[in-house]
C-alpha cells in the first residue's frame, strides 16, 4: 500500500487540531471520513449531577453558536478533502442539541442519509426527567447525488445494502472514555468503500478507525488533538503497522 506523496505525516496518524491540519490536505483525496467528534457534553448541564466528560485539557464546553461552528469548519473542510462520504456519528444531548439541528438544516442539501446506532447497553437515566440516550446518529453527509438516498456502487449485486439500523457491542478502552465500537468504522468501510480507498478520522481518540482500517486494508489517517492518547493510539495501532512502507518503523 502505497502513501501518497500529499501524506502529512510519517505516520498514520498526527497529534494536533484537525482543523488546522485537515487543511493541508488536497481537494478530494479521502474516500470516507468517519468519525466521531466531542459532543459538548461539558458543564452545559447534560449530566446533571455526575461529573462532565472531558477529553484532558480539552474542557468540551461551548456554547451553542460556537459548537455548531466548531462542527461547521469540520464539515465544510471535510467536504472539501472528501470524494465521497461523511460519516458523523453523533449523540443528541443537551449541550448540543441546537447546535445539531443547526447543523443538519444549513447543510441538508449535503445530507445524504442518516444511520441509528442502537445501543445494546444503554446508559441508565442520567438525570431525573432525562430520557436516557439509547441511540446515537450517524449524520451521512455526501458529494455523490445527496439530494437521493441512494448509493452507488456499493453493497451486494443490485445494490442490496442492509438497513439503517446498527447495532454494535460496546467494549471500553483503558484511557478514553468516549470510544465508538470498533465494528462501526468496520462495517462503515466494508459497507462503502473498497480496498485500497484512504479514511480520514478528525477527531480519533483512542485510534479505532486506524484499527479499523488495518483490519480492512485501507490506508488509515486521523488527528487526535490530545497528546494523552497517543500511547493508546499506538498502543492499539502502530505496533501492527510495520508492512506499510513509509511509515516511520516504531514499535510501542
Ligand atoms: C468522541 S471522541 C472520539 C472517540 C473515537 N471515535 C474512539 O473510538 O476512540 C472525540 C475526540 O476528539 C478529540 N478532539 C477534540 N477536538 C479536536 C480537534 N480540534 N482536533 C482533533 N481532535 C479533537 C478529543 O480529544 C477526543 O479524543
Amino acid at each position: 500500500m502505497d502513501i501518497p506523496s500529499w501524506w502529512p505525516s510519517k505516520k498514520p496518524y498526527i497529534i494536533g487540531d484537525c482543523l488546522e491540519g485537515m487543511k493541508k490536505i488536497p481537494d478530494n483525496t479521502i474516500d470516507l471520513i468517519i468519525t466521531s467528534p466531542p459532543y459538548n457534553n461539558g458543564a452545559s448541564g447534560l449530566w446533571g449531577h455526575l461529573k462532565p466528560k472531558k477529553y484532558g485539557k480539552y474542557s468540551d464546553d461551548m456554547s451553542q453558536e460556537e459548537y455548531c461552528g466548531f462542527l461547521q469548519s469540520f464539515l465544510t473542510e471535510g467536504m472539501r478533502i472528501v470524494k465521497k462520504h461523511i460519516f458523523l456519528n453523533v449523540l443528541m444531548s443537551t449541550g448540543n442539541k441546537e447546535a445539531l439541528i443547526e447543523l443538519i438544516f444549513h447543510n441538508r442539501k449535503s445530507l445524504k442519509d442518516i444511520l441509528y446506532w442502537i445501543k445494546t447497553n444503554p446508559p441508565a437515566q442520567i438525570q431525573s426527567g432525562i430520557l436516557s440516550p439509547g441511540v446515537e446518529w450517524i449524520l451521512i453527509f455526501s458529494k455523490e447525488t445527496p439530494n437521493d438516498r441512494c448509493f452507488r456502487g456499493i453493497g451486494k449485486p443490485g445494490n442490496w445494502i442492509p438497513n439503517n439500523i446498527i447495532t454494535p457491542v460496546a467494549k471500553s478502552v483503558d484511557g478514553h472514555g468516549a470510544i465508538f465500537p470498533l465494528s462501526i468504522p468496520t462495517w462503515l468501510i466494508k459497507t462503502f468503500s473498497f480496498e485500497g480507498d484512504i479514511v480520514l478520522d478528525p477527531f480519533l481518540g483512542s485510534g479505532t478507525t486506524l484499527l479499523a482500517c488495518r483490519e480492512t486494508g485501507h490506508l488509515g489517517l486521523g488527528f487526535e488533538i490530545n497528546p494523552e492518547y497517543e500511547p493508546i493510539i499506538r498502543k492499539r495501532y502502530m505496533a501492527n503497522v510495520m508492512n506499510i512502507e513509509g511509515f516511520e518503523q516504531k514499535s510501542v
